[in-house]
């Protein structure tokens, strides 16, 4: 069949039929420098099923795939997974255009979507582990409640031992090619951690309960194929492994230093912490919210150990930019993390307190904070490496605590 788009075979019976999303770099806060894709997928069976839709502006490429497949008209089935609108934006126009016999959701997806829509469509909700026969396949749902919205359910055919797991085990990279074992596999891990860091981390303590609950269960997937980037078919234990490393988010000897400056002084400051941080045999990670993103900050917690977080005072206050990331990182409650404060001012210097109580509030240990009025001077930079110094030993003592 002719079409602008084609659809790619993923098993006998089911095709990827989502978009390419190649220039979007801002997903809702997060720095999406590799573009994502929506994934949507068709089942052929005697019901022939839509999982999941895409993105609404999206909506004329998923059709196009649909139709190198099948007359969009002659679906029965669409199954909603997650209402987030990068998956659920075009569902409106799909029922419209399709006219199914049935949309299902979870009983939150079902609530969601009508509050999303304000419709009048009737959306079934289906319960934790329900089936429904589609012909040759049955299609078998479970509830992930915050994995990562309340709504989320996984859908799982157990004949071809493929799961659509929506978001979880994506990534924001779009590609021209479907599958995870054509890709190179650092770009893989990169991605998915930076996906992690970003999405998942708030709930990152019910992921090994979940991977446990499938084992359990008996979904033993050769296939999982999740709502964003490439479609995993191989070597599928590294893939949850690595889920579950990441879920614990087990602290390393690695030291990230965020800071913002104004007239290069907390700039000042946070050189001389990497610099006996790096004397002491720490890797370390110097990030300058002026050039550097909120969401590869995050990214560079998910393996740390302490995070050393430096603010100017402006106008009493932290510097914005140090406002919008420790907002943001408090969102997504990273653990097990040491920390410093520091940073410079001209005469009140409130910042570097309201940094450590920021940090505090967040979870994560402060022990101690360095600041300097205007520059920083010989008395300073030794406080300076003395906290360092402190730092260092605490991390240190807590990691063979284990
Ligand atoms: Fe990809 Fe939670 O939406």
């Amino acid at each position: 069949m002719n079409s602008e788009f084609s659809a790619v075979p993923i098993t006998k019976h089911v095709y990827w039929v989502g978009a390419i999303d190649w220039n979007i770099r801002d997903f809702h806060g997060y720095a999406t420098s590799r573009g994502t894709t929506y994934n949507a997928y068709l089942i052929m069976d005697k019901k022939i099923t839509l999982i999941d839709t895409v993105k609404r502006p999206f909506f004329p490429e998923m059709l196009a795939r649909i139709r190198s497949v099948v007359d969009p008209s002659k679906i029965d089935i669409i199954v909603s997974n997650h209402a987030e609108m990068d998956h659920s934006g075009s569902l409106p126009e799909a029922i419209e255009l399709i006219r199914p016999e049935q949309v299902y959701a979870s009983s939150m997806g079902t609530a969601a979507l009508q509050d999303h829509f304000h419709w009048k469509t009737k959306v079934l909700p289906v319960k934790d582990q329900e089936k429904i026969s589609l012909g040759e396949l049955e299609l078998q749902f479970f509830e992930t409640r915050m994995l990562h919205w309340p709504d989320s359910m996984f859908t799982w055919i157990a004949k071809e031992k493929l799961l659509f797991s929506q978001d979880a085990f994506g990534m924001h990279l779009a590609s021209a090619r479907r599958f995870a074992d054509e890709l190179p596999e650092t770009r893989l891990i990169e991605e998915g951690a930076k996906y992690f860091a970003n999405i998942l981390l708030p709930y990152a303590p019910l992921i090994p309960k979940l991977i446990e609950r499938c084992r359990q269960l008996g979904l033993n997937a050769e296939i999982i194929a999740p709502d964003h980037g490439p479609i995993f078919r191989q070597d599928l234990g590294a893939v949850l492994e690595r889920y579950l490393q990441w879920s614990a988010q087990k602290p390393t000897d690695k030291i990230v230093i965020v800071y913002d400056t104004m007239w290069e002084s907390t700039h000042m400051l946070a050189r001389q912490l990497e610099e006996q941080f790096q004397r002491l045999g720490h890797p370390v990670r110097v990030l300058n919210l002026h050039v550097a993103h909120r969401s590869d900050v995050i990214t560079e917690l998910l393996d740390a150990g302490a995070i050393c977080v430096g603010s100017p005072t402006l106008n009493n206050q932290m510097f914005p930019t140090l406002a919008d990331f420790l907002t943001y990182a408090a969102g997504l409650k990273p653990q097990h993390l040491l920390g410093l404060a520091f940073g410079s001012y001209g005469w009140s210097g409130e910042s570097i307190k309201k940094v450590a109580d920021a940090l505090t509030s967040m979870g994560v240990e402060v022990l101690g904070s360095c600041k300097c009025k205007y520059r920083p001077d010989e008395e300073t930079r030794t406080r300076c490496r003395h906290l360092a110094t402190e730092l260092s030993n605490a991390l240190r003592a807590k990691l063979e605590q284990g």
